[in-house]
């Protein structure tokens, strides 16, 4: 479901014309709609709430999916909470109005300096993700005089995704730490004194458009949870990560069907049922995804015998995942072609000198000229998120859409700002 829809020949954000947006603003650009976001959220909110009424869940949103100001302003006043892996996102999600009591801290290598500062802003909940880190976290939370509550993300050995590159839960990959040595390491925190162990948390990976691998991974963490208790521990939380998927291939209409969402709802509260433990959540795509796309215009078309390639002013910097993870994103003209119109195989490229940097070969459009605006579609979560400045490219420029209202949340990267951060070395300044 999103906001994106032809409305008189044009593509429209909501209420607001993209031809408005690139012709103020400029391309390219990152557009995403409130509304999407809004409505995402709710309907996980709300579904993971049915689970069990009498314990709310904690839904904390993803922020690496999407950080922008914009995007978490209006997930934090939803009433969200927010999962960050590094100290500049436990900063940015401080200053976007996530309170400290809402934010989880994750990640495979969090440093000293990192911790420290998420155990004094006060956070709800570090997930430990190796022995190393809960040595690290009991040292430095005591110096602080603290305990910080915590939870061991434990790797399944069941992983499931989109790609290799973002599948995370099996035993051959980096993150949690193993199921077998789980007991053990809860056991030795009991007699630390700077952590307090709440639970267990679990991510198995990203974009995953069906139910049977979370369960068998869930299956498994529950069993976790009743030997734990059997040993006398106290186990009161199960972070069940994000990773559920999303359509990236969609009809042109408002909605597309029943959702995986109810499916999962039914799962969780189907393994987890008698298990009295307070659920957490870290859904990033699912709420972002489809409420943000990247529009660009196109610069050259270049005939060869063979194919035709459409460059366009978007690269792989902008928008890494097609080159990435071989990723597809449907493209959208932005001025909606005629039923009759011409369809030609392109190559869409962007201008960077690699030829990594192709978005799609051969995908079928209505004829494209010179300074057409497409959309590259789905494009709200890990799109901005990822980008880089290669090739000495400026950060593109996001906007947040409201109704019929529009505000820069992130303007264009300068030149200034892109070149004047670097120093010379003394011997040759
Ligand atoms: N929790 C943890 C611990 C994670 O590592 C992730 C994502 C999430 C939650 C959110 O997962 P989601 O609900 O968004 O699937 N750049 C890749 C995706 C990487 C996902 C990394 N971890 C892509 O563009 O497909």
């Amino acid at each position: 479901m999103h906001h994106f829809a032809y409305r008189d020949g044009a593509l429209f954000a909501e209420d607001v014309d993209l031809r408005r947006i690139a012709a103020e603003v400029g391309t390219p650009v990152y557009v995403y709609s409130s509304a999407t976001i809004e409505r995402h959220y709710r309907v996980f909110e709300e579904a993971m709430r049915a689970i069990n009424p009498s314990r709310p869940p904690h839904v904390f949103y993803a922020m690496k999916a999407n950080g922008n100001l914009g995007v978490l302003k209006t997930l934090a006043a939803l009433g969200a909470g927010a999962d960050t892996v590094s100290e500049g996102e436990v900063r940015k999600a401080l200053a976007a109005g996530f309170p400290p009591e809402k934010i989880v801290f994750s990640g495979v290598g969090k440093s000293e300096q990192e911790l420290a500062f998420a155990v004094e802003a006060g956070i709800y909940q570090v997930n430990i993700e190796t022995e190393g880190e809960l040595d690290l976290l009991s040292r430095v939370a005591a110096k602080l005089g603290r305990r910080q509550e915590a939870v061991f993300r434990v790797n399944p050995d069941i992983g499931a995704g989109g790609h290799a590159k973002i599948t995370t839960g099996s035993a051959a990959n980096k993150f949690g730490v193993s199921f077998e040595e789980a007991s053990r390491l809860y056991a030795r925190a009991a007699n630390m004194p700077g952590v307090r162990m709440m639970g267990l948390a679990v991510h198995i990976g990203s974009q995953i458009r069906e139910t049977e691998a979370f369960e068998a991974a869930y299956a498994k963490m529950a069993g976790l949870v009743g030997s734990l208790r059997d040993e006398g521990h106290r186990v009161e939380r199960l972070d069940l990560g994000g990773g559920l998927g999303i359509p990236y291939e969609i009809p042109k209409s408002f909605d597309h069907g029943p959702s995986l969402i109810q499916d999962y709802a039914a799962m969780v509260g189907r393994v987890t049922k008698g298990l009295d433990v307070e659920l957490g959540f870290e859904p990033g795509r699912l709420i972002v995804g489809n409420a943000g796309i990247l529009m660009t215009k196109v610069l050259h078309l270049n005939p060869r015998p063979s194919k035709q390639f459409l460059v366009v002013d978007a690269a792989m910097n902008d928008l890494v995942r097609p080159a990435m993870y071989e990723a597809y994103h449907e493209i959208w003209p932005v001025t909606e072609a005629a039923a009759d119109a011409k369809q030609v195989a392109y190559d869409v490229v962007g201008p960077i000198c690699e030829s990594g940097d192709t978005f799609t070969t051969g995908r079928e459009l209505p004829e494209l000229r010179p300074d057409d605006l497409i959309a590259f579609m789905t494009a709200g979560a890990y799109g901005a998120s990822m980008s880089s400045t290669y090739n000495q490219r400026l950060l593109v420029a996001e906007v947040l859409v409201k109704g019929a209202e529009y505000a820069v949340t992130r303007p264009r990267q300068t030149f200034e700002e892109l070149l004047g951060t670097d120093r010379a070395p003394p011997w040759l300044a």
